[in-house]
């Protein structure tokens, strides 16, 4: 099985877009209104985290409750997620990224993750030895990963069933008072793996007129 390769070049830069210095720093995707980022800087306050969202209703809910519980190593991102990390991220910078309860696109099977071409590159920002949280109330979407992982990525994994008593996120908070089985699986980059994207360095905001012009 091959995949296309995703064409970061053609990105265009987020709008108000602000580089990232090239030191160790996770990365949480789709953090809604940031319950796990606030949990994840409390418990971890030597951690850098950018907690990426692109609704911006949920996006401002997360600020709002950043105002209320600050965290000086936060940064919540008004983005869509693909852009961002093409433009903001260096090879091998991030420790941890966080899809957590991703939506699970049923009408569209090459919009999840690990189906996208954007997964290479994603890999290729993670460190050797980094990990990838990919969580999900769906058995079949966590299977369809663990395939893709196999099959495709050819990557180690450990799943694990998420605790009925966890609450990182909103979303894990209502599947699990529905009384449903959550599980992630917990993606580690082994030393060594390479991507085509492994010297391709940030564009850092380059593409901004043409989207200006849009
Ligand atoms: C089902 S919600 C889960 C939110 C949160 N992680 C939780 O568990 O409560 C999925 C979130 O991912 C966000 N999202 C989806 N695609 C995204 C992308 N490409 N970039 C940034 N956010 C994205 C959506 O806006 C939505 O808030």
């Amino acid at each position: 099985m091959s995949i296309r390769q995703f064409q970061a070049q053609r990105m265009q830069a987020p709008r108000d877009f602000i580089a990232v210095p090239n030191t160790p720093i996770c990365v949480e995707i789709g953090a809604g209104k940031g319950k796990h980022a606030l949990l994840f800087t409390g418990q971890n306050p030597q951690k850098t985290l950018y907690a990426i969202e692109r609704t911006k209703e949920k996006f401002m809910a997360m600020q709002k409750q950043h105002q209320l519980e600050p965290r000086e190593l936060l940064n919540p991102i008004h983005a869509d997620a693909l852009p961002w990390v093409v433009h903001a991220l260096f090879p091998s910078q991030v420790e941890q990224f966080f899809i957590l309860y991703p939506n699970p696109e049923p009408h569209n099977p090459a919009q999840r993750w690990l189906n996208m071409p954007f997964f290479e590159f994603l890999l290729s920002r993670l460190q050797p030895n980094g990990t990838i949280t990919l969580a999900s109330n769906i058995p079949e979407y966590i299977d369809e990963a663990e395939q893709q992982l196999l099959q495709l990525w050819k990557l180690p994994y450990e799943k694990q069933k998420i605790a009925t008593d966890s609450a990182r996120t909103h979303f894990e908070v209502k599947y699990l008072e529905r009384g449903e089985l959550c599980q992630q699986l917990v993606i580690r980059k082994p030393d060594g793996y390479s991507t085509r994207f492994d010297d391709f360095a940030p564009l850092q905001g380059q593409n901004a007129q043409e989207q200006s012009d849009v």
